[in-house]
Order: structure tokens, then sequence, then C-alpha cells
């Protein structure tokens, strides 16, 4: 076979960048009969010392502290970029591009938020830019998208994209537990981090929207106008009541494209229990996409962890390898049109409410008058209980979220509420 040789600088060596090594260790044999290529880590950097580390470094490699030691390198042809944050991981990323390196990363929250630039760098330079483990860790998602499904119009896209909410909302569903009480275990086992808030609030599952958004469409969904909803106020009496009515409450990403408008979101929403998406347990993540040839694609795997963020690392890593022509967006273009969005207002789904009301007569009539007022129809209720303030229960219809916030202020301001109302999507079976 062939003498060549893929130099690879490494920065940051935790859960993810040790499983990338010891992928690429394990495997090394595979990878050489599948790219012709000998993939030589050379360098790693990262901020411990060396005595500190909790993983063996690859054999033969350097440690060092000083990323431009990367950057600056000229033998090496390409950097892996496993630190995450903003500041320092931009830096390096552009430097890298701008001395030719093609640059794998994980860093979802930065090419979200932050990330154009780098795509217009690595087009004009022609340099792979792989972001494969940032979006749902070893689900191949970013290369399905890219590639598998290139030949589709993506028509929507739903996924639960972030493994701790999956896991503390199963803990919940399988155990009547709190979310406080599925947190804590769940961060004693060491599914959720010690600071929980960009899981919990949906943030990073926003950050993996976005970034599959600009794949499926080519278009920009700016991060900061995402409608970003987390579980933290999601409650062991709605998974209780969702369950009753044949639903699982899921922490969805969804996108989906209708007469050129696009509407996208990260929500709690109610997920009919046959769906596929419902039977995604613990820290599991899994995509459903729709093309208009294909029809529906499934896909369901480990979102996070060391060898399987790991896989997706090294097939990044592999396609340079191999000499593939860059393929970053998806699309010729490395910049995405802007987006026409949907106003969230206008957006349409069935809906679930748990309303706490006083248990007088005409209460249900008042209600279901005031839903009837904005538009909304009845499909299903549930009315529990022999206090003096009782939940009411109703999926929806389908409803405009206008809709659903003008019946929600119309029930408050007539004093029918006796606490913050709940209302959530609910997704379109199959
Ligand atoms: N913290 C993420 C999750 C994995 O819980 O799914 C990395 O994005």
């Amino acid at each position: 076979m062939s003498n060549r040789k893929l130099v690879v600088g490494l920065a940051g060596y935790g859960v993810v960048g040790s499983g990338f090594a010891r992928a690429l260790e394990e495997n090394r044999d595979l990878l050489y009969r599948r790219t012709g290529c000998d993939i030589v880590i050379k360098t790693v950097v990262a901020k411990e010392s060396e005595a500190n580390l909790a993983h063996p470094l690859p054999q033969g490699a350097e440690f060092l502290h000083d990323i431009d030691a990367i950057s600056n390198d000229p033998e090496i042809d390409l950097a892996v970029e496993l630190m995450g944050g903003m500041g320092v991981a931009a830096k390096f990323i552009r430097k890298c591009l701008e001395n030719g390196k093609h640059v794998v990363t994980a860093n979802k929250a930065l090419l979200a938020e932050d990330g154009l630039d780098f795509f217009r760098l690595a087009g004009e330079k022609n340099l792979y830019l792989g972001y494969e483990a940032s979006v749902c860790g070893g689900i191949p998602i970013v290369q399905t998208m890219r590639e598998g499904l290139a030949g589709n119009r993506i028509m929507t896209l739903s996924g639960i994209l972030n493994g701790t909410c999956n896991y503390i909302l199963s803990a919940m569903t399988a155990k009547g537990q709190s979310f406080t009480d599925a947190l804590k275990d769940a961060q004693r086992l060491g599914f959720a981090e010690a600071d929980p808030t960009l899981d919990i609030e949906g943030l990073d599952a926003a950050h993996k929207l976005v970034l599959l958004i600009r794949l499926a469409w080519g278009v920009e969904y700016p991060f900061k106008d995402l409608p970003v909803q987390g579980i933290s106020k999601v409650s062991a009496e709605d998974i209780g009541f969702a369950g009753e009515l044949g639903y699982r409450i899921k922490l969805l990403g969804q996108a989906r494209m209708t007469d050129g408008k696009l509407e996208a979101g990260v929500f709690p929403t109610l997920v009919h229990g046959e769906s596929m998406l419902a039977k995604v347990d613990g820290s599991f993540n899994a995509v459903w996409v729709k093309g208009n040839a294909v029809g529906s694609v499934f896909l369901h795997g480990r979102g996070a962890g060391d060898l399987p963020t790991g896989s997706a690392v090294l097939a990044d890593v592999m396609a340079v390898a191999r000499g593939s022509l860059p393929n970053n967006t998806g699309f010729v273009a490395q910049q995405p049109l802007a987006a026409t969005l949907l106003c969230p207002s206008q957006a349409i789904s069935k809906h679930y409410f748990r309303l706490m009301v006083p248990d007088r007569p005409g209460v249900l009539r008042d209600v279901a008058g005031i839903l009837a007022e904005n538009g909304m129809s009845i499909a299903q209720a549930i009315q529990k209980g022999e206090e003096e303030i009782v939940p009411l229960v109703f999926m929806t219809h389908d409803a405009k979220t206008a809709s659903v916030e003008n019946a929600l202020k119309t029930l408050h301001d007539k004093d029918l509420l006796r606490a913050e109302p709940v209302s959530y999507r609910v997704l379109a079976h199959q």
C-alpha cells in the first residue's frame, strides 16, 4: 500500500480526546486498510500536567501546554479541537485554518453561535472543517445529512439531541421521580455535569439544532432567535398525565419547512407512545428526518461518551486521510442563506394543557369556552381530584401558538387559574 501519512495535532485530552486516541490506536490496521494512510498523533496539548492526565497518551505523541505548538507546526496537517469553550478554541481554529491545516472539532457552541467565519475561511482555503462529533456524538448525522440524504428536500427534522435531558426525563417517567431528584441521581451517576445549565435549559440541543438546520436546508436560523425551553420545569405530574393520554414527554429539537418558511425550536414535547422517538430511553439520542424522496429515516445511538464521540472524530479524520474533497456545509456556498423564519406565534401543533382551577360548578364550561373562542378544539380531557383546586388536563387538535398564548392570558385575566398553567406542544404522530 502507500506510504502516505496524516499528521494530527490534538488540542484537549479529556473524555473525547482520549476516546478518539484510543479508537485510533485500537483500529489502526483497519484505518490503514480503509484510507491507505498512516494517521499519526504527533502532538497532544492540554492544560493539565502530564502526571494528572486521566488517560495514557497516544504512543509516540509529544505532550505540551501551548496550543500554538499545533497551529504553528508545519508538519501537522490536521488539528483536532476538543477543548470546548469559545475564546481560546476560536482563536486556535482560525489560526489553524489560516495556516492551511484541516480542522476537526466537537465544538457545537462555537460553530452554532459564531461559526460562519470558519466555514468561509475553510471554503476559501479548500480545507476540511469536520464537526461530526458536534451533533449527537456517535450518530453519523452530519455525514447522513451532507451526503446520504443530500438528494432530498428535507421536510421535517425532529430529534432527541441531548442525552442528559433524555436520561432525566426517562428516570422521571420510569420512577415517578421529581426533576430535582432525577437530576441529582444523574449527576451522581455521571450522566449530568456538576453545572448542568447548558443541558437542562435546552441550549446544548439548540446548538445542535442550528447545525442540523444548516445541513438540512443550507440556511441560517440565528441561534439567538431560536425559541428554546428546557426541562427544569417539567413535573412528574405532567409526565403522569401525558402517560395516561398515551404520550411520553421528551425534549425535542424540531425544524420543518412549510411553504418556504422555516419553523424551529427546542421544547419539552409530548410524543405518542407508539412513536420510535418515545422509545428512546436513558442517555441515548435519536434523529428522525423526513425527506421528499427517501421518506422517514431514523437514527439512534449514543450522543456522548469517549469512544462513541471518538468514533465521530475519527470519521472526519479519516475523510481527510482519504483525501476527500471538503464538503463542509453540504452546499456549494460556504455561507448559508438567511432563512425566512415562520413567526413562532404562527406555529401550528396539537397542545397539551394542565390548568389548576377552582373546583366549582361551571369551571369546565368556562375553560372550554375560552379555548373554543380561541379556535381550539379539545381532543381528550382528564379531570381528577376532589380538593378545592384540581387539575384540568386537555389535549387539543391543531392550534396556533398565538391562540394558545391568548387563551392562557384570558384564563389568567378571568381569574380561572390557581397556579402557573402548563402547555406543551404535541409531536404529530408519524
Ligand atoms: N452534554 C451533551 C448531552 C453531550 O447530554 O447530550 C454533548 O453535547
